[in-house]
């Protein structure tokens, strides 16, 4: 696939998005509600859950991103009912990108509204009605071996305001062994900016 191409299931999914919210979402009874993005980049994510005994029955969501965006979520949608809140709260992106049949390079940052939308509702859910919450069990990807920085740790970075590669080797000293960790940290702060950016 060269790099500028869709699969054809993301064609699919962009064309005939499931589960996507059409009514307003007053009629749209839900236990859970999660919403994360940057509607100055154009992209805003709305994930609404119905959940039963744990399981994930129904969902519906909306968002104002791009094809990769719409695509991504759409298999989202379909791959968490029936399931557990625990399974669905560890979905990483990469998972869905597989599905999807993989994505152009410079689209992947797209699919992680998704998932985090995702956590977002079930821990609207779980905080609601007081259960026990699963915030830390979600999947963290060491982006730094040799000084076993996470990509936890850049999010917490860049939400104390760390912007730069600089900003984030003073706070975690990322990078300063071998220093092969730096495209992946720059990947990343890429996407924050377009999850949080102002
Ligand atoms: S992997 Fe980050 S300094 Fe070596």
């Amino acid at each position: 696939m060269s790099d500028w191409l869709y699969s054809d299931t993301v064609k699919d999914h962009f064309m005939h998005p499931r589960n996507v919210l059409e009514e307003d979402e007053a009629s749209w009874p839900s236990d859970g509600r999660g919403i994360v993005g940057n509607i100055k980049c154009g992209d805003q994510m709305l994930i609404l859950l119905r959940i039963k005994d744990g399981i994930i029955t129904d969902t519906r969501w909306k968002t104002y991103g791009c094809a990769s965006a719409i695509a991504s979520t759409s298999i989202l949608s379909e791959a968490i009912k029936g399931m557990s809140l625990e399974d669905a709260y560890v979905l990483k992106p990469e998972d869905i990108v597989a599905k999807l049949g993989g994505l152009p390079s410079n689209k992947i940052h797209c699919s992680v509204l998704g998932d985090k939308a995702l956590r977002a509702a079930i821990d609207d859910y779980l905080e609601k009605n007081d259960l026990p919450s699963l915030k830390g069990k979600e999947n963290v990807e060491v982006i730094c071996n040799c000084l076993n920085v996470t990509d936890r740790d850049i999010e917490d970075a860049y939400k104390a305001g760390d912007r730069t590669w600089e900003d984030l080797q003073a706070r975690t000293k990322i990078g300063t062994a071998c220093g092969g960790c730096k495209e992946r940290t720059l990947e990343l702060l890429h996407q924050l900016e377009h999850l949080y950016g102002e």
